[in-house]
C-alpha cells in the first residue's frame, strides 16, 4: 500500500533534485556570461546596477538573479532589492583555479545533458561509446574539473606520499603520464621537476593537441606528448608512471598495467589516482558517489566497453578491485598512499 508520508517525502526530494539541475544550468550561464566574476567583491547590487556593470540585459539578469537567490547561490536583501555574491559563494562559483571552484564539475554534468539522446541510445543498446564521441564540452570540463585538485595536491601531497619518488624526480628521471587528456597534470610535473623529462600519452588526438598547446603556452620544454594507447605506448626505462582518473576508462586496464610495468625501471613507481570509493555500493551512499556512478553510466563504462576487452571497471571501482587489477598487471606491492575527499592515490611497485 502507498505510504502517503513517504510519497510526499520522496516527491519533495525529487523536486529538490529538479531545482538542483536547474541551478547548475543557471550557474553555467553565470559562468559563461561572466556574471559571478563581475559580482565577486562588488558588494550588494540591484539587477540594473549589475546590468550596467556587465553590459547584459537587465530583464534577463533579474530573472537569473531571482533563480540564484532562491537557490542560495547569491544572497538577496528584499528591503533594498539588492543581490550579493558572498565570499563563500564566490569561492565555489567565481574563482577559477581555486580547488573549491565547482564550475568544471557543473560543466561535466551539463556536457552529459547536452548528449542525452546519445546516452539513452547507448544505454539501451548495451554497446560501448568511445570517449571521442562525448561532446567537446566534456573534454574541457574534465580538465577544468580535475585541474585545481591536481594543482593543490599533486606536487605538494601526492608525490611526497610515495616512497622516495620526490627526491628521485628532483634529481631527474623519466616520467610518463598515461591517459593525460588535456595535460594539466603533465605540465604541472614538468614545471615542478625541471631536471626530469615528462611524456604524456593519450589515445584521443584532439586532447593531445590541446595538451601540446597548454605546454607551449606555459613555456615548458622538458615535456612531450604522443597519441598512443595505454597498452602500447612507446618508450621504456621510466622512473615514474602515473594515471590520473583514467584507469577505469580503459578497455583493458590489466593489459595497460602490464605494459606500464614493462616500461618502468624495475625499481620504478606507478601512481594511480582514482575517484574515491568504498569497495561496495553499500559503502558509497553519499552525494560524491552518486555523481560518479552517474557520470560513470554515461562516460566511463561506455568508454571502456567501446575498447578491446571491455573490462568496465567503473568510476567507483574501490581499492580492492583496483588493487586486483594492479596485482594482475604485475605490481605485487600496492598501498593507498594518501587520499582527498574526491580521490584515492595508490602506490604500486613490482
Ligand atoms: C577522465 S579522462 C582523464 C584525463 C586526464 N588524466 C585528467 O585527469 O584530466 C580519461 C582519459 O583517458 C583516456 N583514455 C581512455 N582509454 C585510454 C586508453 N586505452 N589509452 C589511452 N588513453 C585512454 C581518454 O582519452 C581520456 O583523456
Amino acid at each position: 500500500m502507498l505510504d502517503e508520508k513517504k510519497l510526499q517525502e520522496f516527491a519533495g526530494k525529487a523536486v529538490g533534485d529538479v531545482a538542483g539541475a536547474m541551478s547548475l544550468l543557471m550557474a553555467y550561464i553565470g559562468d559563461q556570461a561572466g556574471v559571478y566574476v563581475a559580482m565577486d567583491g562588488a558588494g550588494p547590487m540591484t539587477a540594473d546596477a549589475l546590468a550596467e556593470r556587465t553590459g547584459l540585459n537587465a530583464r534577463y539578469l533579474r530573472e537569473w538573479l531571482s533563480a540564484n537567490a532562491v537557490a542560495g547561490y547569491v544572497d538577496y536583501d528584499p528591503a533594498s532589492d539588492r543581490f550579493t555574491l558572498t565570499p563563500e559563494q564566490a569561492t565555489i562559483l567565481a574563482r577559477e583555479g581555486q580547488p573549491a571552484c565547482m564550475q568544471g564539475f557543473f560543466q561535466a554534468v551539463l556536457s552529459q545533458f547536452e548528449m542525452h539522446d546519445q546516452a539513452v541510445k547507448t544505454f539501451k543498446s548495451g554497446k560501448g561509446r568511445p570517449w571521442s564521441e562525448q561532446s567537446p564540452c566534456c573534454f574541457c570540463a574534465t580538465d577544468r574539473f580535475f585541474r585545481p585538485g591536481y594543482a593543490a595536491n599533486l606536487v605538494e601531497h601526492w608525490i611526497p606520499s610515495l616512497d622516495g619518488v620526490k627526491d628521485r624526480l628532483e634529481a631527474g628521471g623519466r616520467i610518463i603520464d598515461i591517459g593525460c587528456g588535456h595535460g594539466s597534470s603533465t605540465v604541472l610535473m614538468a614545471q615542478s621537476f625541471p631536471n626530469a623529462t615528462v611524456l604524456g600519452i593519450d589515445f584521443h588526438a584532439p586532447s593531445i593537441e590541446a595538451a601540446r598547446k597548454k605546454a607551449a603556452d606555459a613555456g615548458v620544454e622538458n615535456i612531450a606528448f604522443e597519441v598512443a594507447t595505454a597498452q602500447d605506448f612507446p618508450g621504456s626505462d621510466f622512473d615514474f608512471a602515473c594515471i590520473f582518473d583514467a584507469l577505469h576508462d580503459m578497455g583493458d586496464p590489466v593489459g595497460a598495467v602490464r605494459h606500464i610495468r614493462e616500461a618502468l625501471k624495475p625499481d620504478g613507481t606507478f601512481m594511480v589516482v582514482e575517484p574515491i570509493a568504498g569497495d561496495a555500493l553499500a559503502e558509497n551512499m553519499n552525494p560524491i558517489s552518486q555523481i560518479f556512478y552517474s557520470l560513470s553510466t554515461t562516460i566511463c563504462v561506455p568508454a571502456s566497453l567501446s575498447q578491446d576487452v571491455g573490462y568496465g571497471l567503473g568510476a567507483q571501482a574501490g581499492e580492492k578491485k583496483l588493487t586486483a587489477v594492479l596485482n594482475d598487471g604485475g605490481f605485487s606491492r600496492v598501498r593507498r598512499a594518501t587520499e582527498t575527499p574526491t580521490n584515492m592515490v595508490l602506490e604500486a611497485r613490482a
